[in-house]
């Protein structure tokens, strides 16, 4: 038997469920935002991720999924959304757009050669939002409301928003030279990959989570103490906002993130749910002001997030939510002759065109049955067809729960239908 690469999981059943809830519950409220559809292809070519996520980070070191296409082209099966949605930005000329700022909103798998474990795959959904062209600090309130409301849409709600400012250039190159001049004397006793973290990326080194404990860390410089003004009265208009806007939020000194395009504001949102371990960050994103010129457009200043997919299916899961977003069935259609079974077929036509969920048989079982599969599907109400009934034009419809029999007109068949699901 051939099985699934490891890391990665079949989508199907209950799981399926929650993964399309999900993805409605976000598409609906980036549509309310204002956000447009974007679908970005699922490889770029190699060099788009070593220059936007960095060439220094995990994520391009460790994990990406290189290969070379039958034309010798160098392709990564992209890890994140970011920095193809900047890539199309940029290759459509949308910077060029007279409405700005663009806002795009974009959902699908991504691959990153990860560890396996309990909300951590190789194969992972992201849905994302990218807003670019404003450098408005309520851009970014904007874009961490839409993130926490879609949460708490789906009935999560023990959240918490970390957040954090990285700063312009000129404060992210003041505070590294501090930072390394605080850790030189540790950094033997660091782990293998902080050394090399102190080399290239020295403010890694304080989302680390083998170090996390260790003294150099705790005593280690904030970069909130390193904000030029600009970069202060920013993060300052964000954290305004956000307490106008009722969200709560925890500042976090260490929040750095492990892609390298990010400055001033950056978040995750956690939970504290046990079974998602040190996976328990469900979204997480920032600012990203320098990438599309890093990529070859025009200065433009970005923000955005995105969510792990396969986090949100586990915490909803164990929430037990399922009646929130229950698939189950409005109308089950009983008919056992040619005659019911025709009327079966138009009545079913005519309740889905009116947005009523409803089935009949296919695989002429026998009545005693269909009953049965009515309940599996928990058919809300039944439709009972009979020739006798028929002929007098009346049909009868069933409530499934109190098992009360009603006599319904057959031209006022959809209006009670309609009322009574
Ligand atoms: P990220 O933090 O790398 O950011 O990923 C965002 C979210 O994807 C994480 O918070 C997590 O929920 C989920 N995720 C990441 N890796 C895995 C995995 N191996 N298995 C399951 N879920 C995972 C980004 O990707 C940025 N592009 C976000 C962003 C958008 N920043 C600005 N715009």
């Amino acid at each position: 038997m051939i099985s699934r690469p490891k890391g990665t999981y079949d989508i199907y059943g209950e799981d399926a469920k929650y993964y399309n809830y999900i993805n409605g519950v976000f598409t609906a409220i980036s549509e309310l935002y204002n956000y447009s559809y974007i679908r970005i292809p699922i490889f770029e070519e190699s060099s788009l991720f070593h220059r936007s996520v960095g060439e220094a980070s995990d994520i391009v070191t460790k994990e990406t999924y290189d290969f070379k296409d039958r034309g010798e082209r160098s392709l990564t099966l992209r890890p994140e959304g970011t920095a193809g949605v900047v890539r199309a930005y940029i290759e459509n000329k949308m910077y060029g757009d007279v409405s700005q700022p663009i806002k795009l909103y974009y959902m699908g798998t991504m691959y990153r050669y990860e560890r396996p474990q309990a909300g951590r795959y190789r194969e992972l959904t992201q849905f994302g939002v990218e807003a670019l062209g404003s450098d408005a600090p309520s851009q970014d309130a904007e874009v961490i409301s839409l993130a926490v409301r879609a949460i708490e849409e789906m009935g999560i709600e023990n959240i918490t928003v970390k957040i954090n400012s990285l700063g312009d250039i000129e404060t992210r190159n003041n505070y590294r030279e501090a930072l390394k001049k605080h850790l030189e004397p540790y950094i033997k006793d660091l782990c293998s990959d902080c050394q090399k973290r102190f080399l290239t990326n020295p403010l890694r080194i304080l989302d680390c989570k083998v170090d996390k404990d260790h003294e150099a860390l705790k005593t280690a410089p904030k970069i909130r103490e390193y904000l030029n003004s600009s970069s202060k009265e920013r993060f300052a208009k964000v954290l305004e906002y956000l307490e106008y806007l009722d969200i709560d939020y925890e500042i976090d000194d260490n929040l750095v993130r492990g892609l390298d395009y990010y400055d001033h504001t950056v978040f995750e949102i956690v939970t504290d749910m046990e079974e998602l371990g040190n996976a328990n960050t469900i979204g997480a994103g920032g600012r990203y002001n320098g990438l599309v010129e890093k990529l070859g457009g025009p200065s433009t200043p970005c923000v955005g997030f995105a969510c792990g997919i396969d986090r949100l299916i586990i915490v909803l899961k164990e929430l037990n939510k399922t009646r929130d977003i229950s698939n189950n069935l409005d109308v089950y259609i009983t008919a056992v002759n040619e005659e019911e079974k025709l009327k079966a077929v138009i009545l079913a036509q005519d309740l889905r065109l009116s947005e009523v969920k409803c089935e009949m048989d296919t695989l002429a079982r026998s009545l005693k049955a269909q009953f049965k599969q009515a309940d599996r599907l928990k058919a809300k109400l039944l439709i009972l067809l009979n020739s006798e009934d028929l002929k007098k034009g009346i049909i009868t419809v069933k409530d499934n729960l109190t098992h009360e029999e009603t006599k319904v007109d057959e031209s006022e068949i959809l209006d009670y239908i309609i009322s009574n699901i």
